[in-house]
């Protein structure tokens, strides 16, 4: 795969052991965990000689995720893309960063330039996970989502409760989060019904295979994003403007 040093995720609440077995086949120097308690799977973990990096997405979880023995924690802020919870990263950061000292932390959500990076060193954090800002890379196997990222305002990417109303869903288990998309007609019309009459099925139906494009999964920074830069281009860019920003102290 590569000779460089690599990480793998798997969401808690999807977790399946064989899957696991390849991750630790693969050998990666970090293991990452979200939206539940990791419980044993630190053990797990760093049984295949890996740093485990957890997510969260408040301090009672924060603290959890300290006691179970994880090495990296990632502090996720509600303006995230993808799953998320109920607290911004502005207030969540600093909090996370003291209830765990020193376990290193990572800020998450709404981060999309170098500003966001230096922002995120102010509160304490050691580093940043982005994942909005690298859906739109040309990199990013996401054809479908690229033009409503591109387009969206950061409004337009909301909290889509409906999704949980179709089980086993990861934010229908574990922290309880919600999966945040940019807004189109399928999900408008999905919206407006109530929960009494949509069915799962067709929550699953409409926003799974190919018809992915009814809900592009992104984050708030969507508002802050309007062209698509190469992977590369990009880190350079976001090194960049870090450093600027933190010179202006
Ligand atoms: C399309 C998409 C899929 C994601 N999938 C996962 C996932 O499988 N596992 C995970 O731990 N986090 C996942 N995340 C959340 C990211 O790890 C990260 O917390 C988030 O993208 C940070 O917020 P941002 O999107 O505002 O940069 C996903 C995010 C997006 C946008």
């Amino acid at each position: 795969m590569t000779d460089h040093p690599f990480a793998l995720n798997q969401v808690v609440p999807a977790f399946l052991p064989e899957i696991h077995k390849t991750i630790a086949n693969a050998r990666p120097k970090v293991i990452s965990f979200a939206l539940d308690d990791p419980g044993d799977l630190v053990i797990r973990g760093h049984d295949i000689g890996a740093l485990v990096m957890h997510q969260v997405t408040n301090v009672a979880q924060a603290v959890q995720a300290a006691e179970r023995g994880v090495d990296i924690i990632v502090a996720q802020g509600s303006e995230a893309g993808g799953y998320s919870g109920k607290v911004a990263t502005l207030p969540l950061v600093p909090q996370v960063v003291d209830a765990v000292h020193p376990i290193p932390v990572l800020a998450a959500g709404g981060i999309f330039d170098g500003r966001g990076i230096a922002a995120a060193l102010m509160l304490g954090a050691v580093g940043v996970n982005m994942g909005t800002r690298f859906l739109s890379t040309p990199e990013a196997p996401f054809e479908e989502w690229k033009a409503p990222i591109l387009d969206a305002n950061s409004e337009d990417a909301v909290h889509v409760d409906i999704f949980n109303y179709a089980t086993p869903m990861p934010g229908a288990q574990g922290y309880g989060t919600v999966i945040r998309g940019i807004r189109t007609p399928v999900l408008n019309d999905m919206i407006s019904k109530s929960e009494k009459t949509i069915r799962p099925a067709q929550i699953l139906a409409a926003l799974s295979g190919d018809n992915k494009a009814n809900m592009p999964v992104a984050g708030q920074s969507v508002g802050g994003i309007s062209e698509l830069v190469p992977a590369r281009e990009l880190v350079r860019r976001l090194v960049s403007e870090a450093e600027k920003a933190l010179s202006r102290r």
